[in-house]
């Protein structure tokens, strides 16, 4: 039993034991679905909205044999002011893992300090979102057969989507050649690069504008408007941010777009019939990734 809280607590041996495990779950799910977990319960609990997160979390469990229960905080005693620290405590007494969503950082780490069983971390304000991160990472390697040596661009508000961050982690860690694009009031940290490439000796370059010639993965993410209003300086930032039929002219046949989705006004949707378009296949891919990640948690 382990929570799951950042990718900086995994070594490249155990997200490549994940990935393997995903591929595993996706002959698993051809069959049917299994029995692995009977008889344990997962609750989700999600103080922010979510689709792809909650629902598919709720659809590995079953198809493993779990059962799900759902906290949601609109409708629940957090409404009458009960704290968040109670209501993990009380979750806690009732599942055998937690699936936690927060617009809070640290908020799983508190979770896991205070829960006797495994935490998944499905969100914490800007900071990290590792299980999205995984799936970003078997998505890539299912399309390209490998991570390392790619081009990866990461495109997009890169201070505050934590899909971002913690998808930097597991590029730099995985081999990859990334290269970072925003807007200049919404670049990643540079704490998070120098960490990057110190540890791993990633190749991360910065550039202003998008041009995707050489890109074999162009990763996008929303303007992360939910946390925007709180940041200074960037009143106005990404106006004119977005993915154009201009610059996707000039990418490889072979590049792949992938979004963690939701998309807004940045992929205008008429992208979504290029054959590059992966992004509804990367969010498929969410359901034997999080069946390999509540195996790895649960067992
Ligand atoms: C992301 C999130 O919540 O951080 N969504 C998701 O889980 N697929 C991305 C986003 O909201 O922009």
């Amino acid at each position: 039993m382990r929570d799951l809280l950042s990718m900086h607590d995994l070594e490249k041996k155990d997200v490549e034991l994940l990935l393997s495990e995903a591929a595993k779950m996706e002959d698993i799910l051809k069959r049917g679905g299994s029995d692995l977990l009977k008889g344990k319960i997962i609750a989700n609990l999600f103080f922010e909205p979510s689709t792809r997160t909650n629902i598919s979390f709720q659809v590995a469990a079953r198809r493993l044999g779990a059962g799900t229960v759902i906290f949601n905080s609109e409708t629940s005693s957090a409404a009458k002011g009960e704290s968040l620290a109670d209501t993990i405590r009380i979750m806690d007494g009732y599942a055998d893992a937690l699936v936690i969503r927060h617009p809070q950082e640290g908020t799983a780490h508190l979770a896991a300090g205070l829960a006797a069983h495994p935490v998944i971390n499905a969100g914490d304000g800007a900071n990290e979102h590792p299980t999205q991160a995984l799936i970003d990472l078997y998505t890539i390697k299912k399309l390209k057969g490998k991570i390392e040596g790619l081009n990866v661009t990461l495109f997009g508000d890169l201070a505050h989507a934590r899909a971002m961050h913690s998808l930097l982690w597991g590029l730099a860690m995985c081999g990859a050649k990334i290269t970072l694009v925003s807007p200049a009031s919404l670049s990643m940290d540079e704490k998070a690069i120098s960490e990057a490439r110190e540890k791993f000796g990633a190749a991360i370059a910065i550039l202003p504008a998008l041009s995707l010639e050489n890109t074999d993965i162009l990763y996008m993410c929303r303007l992360q408007k939910e946390r925007l209003g709180q940041a200074k300086g960037t009143k106005g930032a990404g106006a004119n941010f977005g993915l154009t039929s201009a610059l996707l002219s000039r990418a490889k046949p072979g590049m792949a777009m992938l979004h963690p989705l939701p998309k807004t006004s940045e992929v205008p949707p008429d992208m979504d019939a290029d054959p590059r378009a992966k992004y509804f296949e990367q969010a498929k891919n969410g359901i034997p990734v999080r069946m390999a990640i509540l195996k790895h948690c649960l067992m």
